[in-house]
């Protein structure tokens, strides 16, 4: 974690982060997954290993349902770890639906499993948000018609452990479920089956990835700003928020991350953006908008900072060519690797839009896999309760959410009666 501002302006926040640090630890509130990574999670595991292995014997593709919290998480991780073109070796495809209300997008997933094996995995934390109960209603008759009884093995409910729609009607058919602990909020749930039985069926070592939840757990846990690097962060941002900064740009070097950036942007953006308060979260993936947007960061009006994500190890890499032609005059680089030129590009990055007037913070991290991102993910999820907490907004709940979803009932509701 690197900041070209004084230490002195971070110090500044020790007192306060301190106390917002034993308030968050001892609160009531959406904070299950502070502790997480700490607990004894082999019976969970163990059966999310299980019908992980059923999953992978029987079908071709799994399909999750789910919107925002329920589903960010594992796409963003599923995506950061698996092949860019074709399957992860011992993965079975995952498709998301339940995300949007296109009609072209239902269609189409159900002309593309037609002549899969398919098994579907449910995720709702209140059991009733309507992108994904409208999926799970065609998703459901599709399953009962096409595979008869077997359709309640091949339905996997995640949600909440005693209330909602999706719980009573998980119980009345007697389909398998999950548990999404009562005290983890949607956007902090990637750790629990949310995430996890999406990210090991398609292939991915949960294992590994919780164990690095564990590790930025017990690093976390300290209270002093001086020794927490989340707690560092969330100061900054807050530092450069109050300087006038008003978005925050993320910016990652590996195309894979892309979706790691959505769930960035969700867990930043509904835990912050409340009373009229927070950071606006953006994202780039670099170099390919350098080529689209990095004239704007450079030069453009002075709102925002940046946060650069560098993994400096990426497992696979290939080397540039030496071409006695010669002709595209880069026989410089031959020998050198993609990625090696990748992170050259990264500081050239930040030293230019340094020069150009923009604050960048880097945060780095030593390998692209399931461990590092494990530690990221909960880096990020202690670094939004610190940084929410200090914009005085509350980082676990979003009612700015439920604003259109009234609208569009009024307007669904309106419309009916008049037809
Ligand atoms: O972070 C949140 O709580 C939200 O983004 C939810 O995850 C999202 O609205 C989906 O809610 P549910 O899981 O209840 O369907």
């Amino acid at each position: 974690l690197n900041y070209s501002f004084d230490y002195s302006d971070i110090d500044r926040y020790r007192e306060r982060v301190l106390k917002i640090h034993n308030k968050l630890e001892k609160s009531n509130d959406l904070i299950g997954w502070i502790d997480l990574p700490l607990e004894n999670q082999s019976v969970l595991f163990e059966r999310v290993f299980n019908v992980t292995e059923e999953i992978r014997r029987v079908a071709d593709v799994l399909v999750v349902i789910g919107v925002g919290g329920s589903f960010l998480g594992a796409r963003a991780v599923q995506d950061a770890l698996t092949p860019y073109f074709g399957m992860h070796p011992i993965g079975v495809e995952v498709i998301y639906v339940g995300q949007n209300m296109s009609g072209a997008y239902i269609n189409q997933l159900l002309t593309y499993i037609a002549d899969k094996e398919v098994y579907v995995n449910v995720i709702s934390k209140s059991g009733g948000t309507m992108e994904p109960a409208l999926a799970f209603r065609v998703l459901r008759s599709y399953m009962e018609k096409r595979y008869k009884a077997e359709s309640i093995n091949r339905i996997i409910v995640t949600t909440d452990p005693e209330k909602g729609l999706l719980k009573n009607l998980a119980d009345k058919a007697g389909y398998r479920q999950f548990v999404i602990p009562s005290d983890i909020g949607g956007r902090y749930s990637v750790l629990t089956p949310v995430g996890l039985l999406p990210i090991a069926v398609a292939g991915i070592d949960i294992k590994a990835l919780m164990d690095g939840a564990k590790t930025a757990a017990i690093e976390l846990q300290e209270p002093d700003l001086a020794h927490n690097n989340a707690y560092q962060y969330a100061v900054m941002r807050h530092i450069l928020y109050n300087m006038g900064y008003k978005v925050e740009l993320l910016a990652s070097f590996e195309p894979s991350l892309n979706k790691f950036h959505e769930w960035w942007k969700q867990l930043f953006g509904e835990s912050e953006g409340k009373e009229k308060k927070g950071l606006y979260p953006s994202t780039v993936n670099f170099s390919t908008d350098l080529h689209a947007i990095g004239q704007f960061i450079q030069d453009g009006s002075p709102i925002l900072f940046e946060t650069l994500l560098h993994f400096h190890e990426i497992e696979v890499d290939y080397e540039v060519p030496f071409d006695s032609r010669n002709e595209d005059g880069l026989n410089y680089l031959s020998g050198r690797t993609f990625n090696e030129i990748n992170a050259i590009s990264k500081q050239g990055t930040a030293l230019a839009h340094a020069e150009g007037g923009v604050p960048v913070i880097q945060l780095e991290l030593p390998k692209l896999d399931a461990y590092h991102l494990g530690y990221l993910i909960y880096f990020f999820m202690k670094a939004c309760a610190m940084s929410a907490s200090l914009l005085e907004v509350n980082p676990f709940d979003q009612p700015g959410v439920e604003a259109y979803k009234k609208k569009m009932l009024e307007l669904l509701k309106e419309e009916k009666v008049s037809k």
